[in-house]
């Protein structure tokens, strides 16, 4: 298959209308199009045909039963797919459009292949102006997971997309680099009116908590024990994964350098914070140095990390070194990503 590749100048957005009503027109036709979010670009195709949802699992190479998120361009759109409630209509009213998903129980407008056979789906009504035209174009809402293969970091980079969906799907909409490059929060409303907060993202626990109280599911932080159920399927699964080993180091830049130099392998690579480079390179002359963004600034951490471990990847290292992000704020969610792409392996450093 040829893959469009469709460029989209933002600043000049109304020169592009027609070429987003033409990837609107290849979904409705049951093809696929790539298309930027805020988040990470998604893998779109109809939201209302178990077809489409077949061809986004085969493009990915991703299992059936890890469903989609369906995309719709204005919250109230959700009554048509799900049964909402007090608490989705306080999220919406806050969080939306934004990078904020919300599983509920779902109509029988949804295909089970869409939902990967589960009662629930997800929605996200993303802010990104030409996810937004798309949906709005389409007519329809649109099933799109992140448009990577199945088992690679997220795509935040029209050319992370072109890497791994080139001739597997009709089109790529290129609209530029992500802005917050991890993938969306995901709370699942239940019953009762609280939340369980199944991936943390750029919205934060605080900022859930004032819409109603948060249960954290334990595979956000943890590793799920044998026989343990993962509450949302994509859990199970290995996640951004690296070929090169990646070890998370939980301590001082000092004592991780020593950890570093301890092992002494060659041809390893080693992600830090902006002011800890020049310390790195004077300290591991050989390693090659990545820097995640200011030590203090997780939104820059967060824009960069995937964009990194793609590039990390391809140099075939022996070893990947990186700091344990904290678990506060969006912190978290930096956490959660960063645990399972080093498949939990934490060396715990001497400690203040
Ligand atoms: O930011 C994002 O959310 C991006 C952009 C494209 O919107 N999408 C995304 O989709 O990250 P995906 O499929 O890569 O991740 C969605 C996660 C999967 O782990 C899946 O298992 C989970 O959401 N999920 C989807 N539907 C679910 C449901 N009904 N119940 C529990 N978890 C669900
Ligand atoms: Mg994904």
């Amino acid at each position: 298959m040829k893959t469009e590749i469709i460029r989209v100048d933002l600043s000049r957005l109304y020169d592009s209308i027609n070429d987003i009503k033409n990837a609107a027109e290849i979904i409705r036709a049951g093809g696929l199009v790539a298309f930027p979010t805020e988040t990470v670009y998604g893998l779109g195709g109809d939201g209302t045909s178990s077809d489409a949802a077949r061809k986004i699992y085969a493009a990915k190479g991703r299992p059936s039963d890890n469903p989609l998120i369906i995309h719709i361009a204005e919250p109230s759109d959700a009554e048509k797919y799900t049964y909402t409630n007090d608490t989705y209509y306080k999220l919406a009213e806050r969080f939306m459009p934004g990078p904020l998903t919300v599983v509920l129980r779902a109509r029988d407008s949804v295909p089970s292949a869409t939902r990967g056979g589960l009662s629930t789906v997800a929605v996200r009504c993303p802010e990104h102006p030409v996810a937004n035209l798309l949906i709005k174009y389409a007519g329809v809402p649109i099933a799109a997971p992140s448009a990577n293969l199945s088992g690679s970091p997220s795509p935040t980079t029209a050319s992370h997309v072109i890497d791994d969906m080139q001739g597997r799907i009709e089109a790529i909409i290129d609209g530029g680099d992500c802005d917050i490059g991890l993938e969306s929060t995901i709370v699942k409303i239940e019953d009762h009116g609280t939340m369980t907060l199944l991936r943390p993202g750029r919205i934060t626990i605080d900022e859930l908590s004032e819409i109603a109280p948060v249960i954290i599911a334990d595979a956000v932080t943890d590793r799920l024990g044998e026989g343990q159920v993962a509450l949302s399927p994509g859990m199970k699964y290995r996640h951004y994964a690296p070929t090169s080993p990646l070890v998370l180091l939980d301590g001082e830049i000092e004592d991780a350098v020593e950890y570093i130099r301890s092992e002494s392998f060659s041809n390893i690579a080693v992600l830090c914070y902006t002011e800890q480079r020049g310390y790195v390179a004077e300290q591991l002359p050989d390693a090659d140095i990545f820097v995640l963004g200011a030590a203090l600034d997780v939104n820059e951490q967060a824009h960069h990390l995937f964009a990194i471990l793609r590039d990390a990847d391809k140099l075939d290292y022996t070893k990947i070194y990186a700091p344990l992000p904290s678990k506060v704020g969006v912190g978290l969610a930096l956490y959660n990503r960063m645990i399972r792409a080093a498949a939990h392996t934490i060396i715990k450093l001497r400690q203040e």
